[in-house]
């Protein structure tokens, strides 16, 4: 049977990305100017999917409000809340049991990019009737991870989770296939882990111990946030590295004299003056202003954001911020409204600083 519906996780505290996570859902985090989850979304679609779930922190209202009801893609999108708090992400499924009913449906991590699409492997699984299908990857550290173990003949026997002597190099990626009633009959029967979550994990050991056939596929192009800005910057730049070049035009006011090469995408509304040079993959959002400064390789601004006499590389800034001090900045990650300026004629020496929790500065 065709899966037409999927479900996506939007949950979780992100703590390990504070303080940007103190004001955003980690979900909204753009990657390649577009928040994560709309990657998730869009893999989705591109499969096939007509309706998506996606499960909210209780009191969160920042994702339907920026995703909406699904009309931008063509699909139908309902939020729904995790009952008493996040308790594994086995649970964030079974709480959507009231919206697949008996259906086949697909469960999306939303912070597993994928760079390729998932079109063949939904292919598989209905041709192949499977009960469930699991995507997996290889890795060089998949202690960090769901790990599949294979008899001799390469069929899936078990799913280890995170063991500590992983069998082979294989984690399970957060993209899986389901047909009918088979998770929700699984979750009936598990418990629930030492860290105290249904685990994801336990429900395939689960399938495949009751004689469920439990499939898989290799992808390739995968890549999974462990939570660090480091690796939100490997995501944006690989994102850019694979952006056709049709995404790249420039509809900004250029000034005569800038300079820009590469791929370079200029939102509608912004200001780029003559002493400017952008070096793509570099991503500009609407109504910014750069001013004397270099941008680039492998920058992204949000909107409503100005440049002022500095140089950026590697380095992801959301909206509105205000950057204005000879300084290169690199590797960063710029969270909205941040003001970043130099000191004006006549002001006390020094540097003055107003920052959250966690946050790094290196001068
Ligand atoms: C979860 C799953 C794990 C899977 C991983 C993929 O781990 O429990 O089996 O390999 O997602 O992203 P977590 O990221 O919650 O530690």
């Amino acid at each position: 049977m065709r899966i037409k519906k999927a479900i996506l996780t939007g949950g979780g505290r992100a703590t390990r990305l504070y303080p940007i996570t103190t004001t955003i859902n980690k979900h909204l985090l753009p990657l390649a100017n577009k928040p994560m989850i709309f990657h998730a979304i869009e893999k989705a679609v591109e499969a096939g999917v007509e309706e998506i779930f996606i499960n909210t922190n209780p009191g969160d209202t920042s994702l339907p409000d920026y995703i909406g009801d699904g009309g931008h893609w063509g699909i139908k999108i309902r939020f729904y809340e995790q009952t008493g708090g996040p308790q594994g992400i086995a649970h964030v499924v079974n709480e959507a049991k009231k919206f697949i009913g008996h259906d086949p449906f697909m469960f999306y991590l939303s912070d597993n990019i994928l760079f390729g699409d998932i079109k063949g492997m939904f292919k598989e699984f209905e041709i192949g009737q499977y009960d469930c299908m699991l995507a997996l990857s290889e890795v060089p550290d998949p202690q960090r991870f769901g790990v599949p173990v294979f008899n001799e003949k390469k069929e899936l026997i078990d799913v280890i989770e995170k063991p500590v002597n992983p069998a082979n190099s294989f984690a399970v990626t957060g993209i899986y296939l389901y047909a009918g009633d088979v998770f929700f009959d699984a979750f009936k029967n598990i418990e629930k882990s030492a860290r105290g979550e249904y685990e994801i994990s336990s429900i395939h050991s689960y399938l495949l111990k009751h004689g469920r056939k439990v499939g898989y596929k290799e992808i390739t192009g995968w890549w999974k946030d462990t939570g660090k800005v480091e690796d939100l910057l490997t995501a944006n730049n690989l994102l850019l590295d694979k952006m056709d070049a049709e995404h790249f035009v420039n509809q900004s006011m250029t000034e005569l004299g800038a300079v820009i090469s590469g791929k370079v995408n200029i939102g509608i509304g912004s200001h780029v003056g003559k002493n400017v040079k952008v070096i793509g993959p570099v991503l500009v959002g609407e109504n910014c202003i750069l001013e004397n400064c270099q941008i680039g390789p492998y920058v992204t601004i949000g909107q409503g954001t100005e440049v002022h006499n500095s140089s950026l590389e590697d380095t992801i800034i959301l909206d509105n911020a205000y950057i204005d001090c000879d300084i290169f900045i690199h590797d960063s990650l710029i969270g909205k409204g941040v003001n970043l300026r130099k000191k004006k004629n006549g002001e006390k020496a020094g540097h003055r600083i107003v920052v959250g929790d966690k946050t790094i500065i290196e001068m």
